[in-house]
């Protein structure tokens, strides 16, 4: 059943087609775009308009859907084979959520289970349906098990966005905050700004403030003073992948709030379903960064910033180390202080 504080939902199957809430046009419009083509959804990642690992990995398991519809299994009885060439540049779209494969894996252990004579396309769009649920039911455990942790009257720093808007529904990070919300916990939310494609700004305040949960906007840059003077009690943070070790990858910039948290004593929480966790991954090192192209910081809204002839680093993503995460909170449980014993328990 639908919670309190619930009202967002970027991901839907209506019609036959995949329809998602275009969040490269957020807040100042709410503008849903079909999609039939699985070309055109893996550019739909790639382009932003649907972002977040989890979502991203929801995104993908009705992509394959499309991808398999596309291939006419009824006609093209190698389909099966065909169907790779899609789905290696939907698991491409994207680098470092590992959501992404991991939801294209589950579909492909779908289609290799298939028997003669099953309707492949209604088996797979049932699994995606499947996935796209049990991620908000996920986030649900996630939430009511974190919540927990929080005292009443908290304020909290958050960075990029983890709500509906990165997940099948309701968030991880967002998804704690709305939950501990409801149970008079959070006194006002503070929301990294987020450059440069304002993930808080535009997303963040625009899903707390729909919520009416008190959200209150920061530079970057200030967070740091932000913990010095106002005291806030939890950084809380979702994820784009988990290594072996409990080293988290996540928007750039949550290495830095994670360290200035640590010197001023603010705790660390990293909210995240089972399936950003990589155990391939043993340790942050081996997690693929994201670059993207050095135009997303030298313009603001296609007007150009830094003088001509300057470039840009723009890496997207970075790895917070265990050390600095007080607590990984899944639908699974909770690793306090995680590390490498600690997440294989978890995961085994
Ligand atoms: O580049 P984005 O907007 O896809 O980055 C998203 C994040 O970094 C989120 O914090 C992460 O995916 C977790 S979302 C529940």
């Amino acid at each position: 059943m639908q919670r309190k504080y619930d009202s967002i939902r970027p991901i839907k199957w209506e019609n036959d087609q995949l329809v998602l809430l275009d969040q490269r046009l957020l807040p100042a419009k709410e503008h849903y775009l079909q999609y039939e083509d699985v070309i055109d959804v893996a550019n739909a990642i790639t382009e932003m308009v649907v972002r977040g690992a989890p979502a991203i990995g929801v995104t993908a398991a009705y992509g394959v859907v499309l991808a398999v519809r596309n291939q006419n299994p009824e006609q093209n009885s190698n389909w099966q084979s065909d169907v790779e060439v899609d789905l290696k540049t939907l698991a491409d779209a994207r680098p470092t959520a590992i959501n992404l494969r991991w939801a294209i894996d589950r579909m492909r252990k779908v289609i290799a289970a298939l028997k003669p004579g099953e309707e492949p396309i209604e088996i797979l769009l049932q699994e995606a349906k499947l996935i796209h649920q049990q991620d908000i039911e996920a986030n649900y455990k996630i939430s009511d098990l974190a919540a927990e942790m929080l005292e009443i009257n908290s304020t909290v720093i958050t960075h990029c966005n983890a709500g509906a808007l990165a997940t099948g529904g309701y968030g991880t990070a967002l998804g704690v905050i709305r939950s501990a919300y409801e149970q008079k916990k959070i006194k006002l939310v503070y929301a990294d700004e987020t450059r440069p494609w304002l993930q808080g700004a535009r997303l963040t305040a625009w899903e707390l403030q729909k919520e009416n949960i008190p959200v209150k906007l920061l530079a970057d840059g200030a967070a740091a003073m932000l913990m010095r003077q106002e005291k806030p009690d939890w950084v809380i943070v979702g994820s784009d992948r988990i290594a072996a070790n409990g080293d988290v990858a996540n928007k750039i910039g949550t290495y830095n709030l994670a360290v200035n948290a640590k010197q001023h004593g603010v705790k660390v929480m990293v909210a995240a379903p089972v399936s950003t966790i990589d155990m391939g991954s043993h340790s942050g090192e081996e997690i693929p960064i994201e670059y993207r192209d050095e135009s997303e910081l030298l313009k603001i809204q296609g007007q150009r910033v830094a003088p001509e002839g300057v470039s840009a680093w723009n890496p997207v993503f970075d790895v917070t180390p265990a050390c600095l995460v007080d607590a990984i909170v899944t639908e699974r449980g909770i690793v306090k202080s995680p590390n490498l014993e600690k997440i294989k328990t978890l995961m085994s």
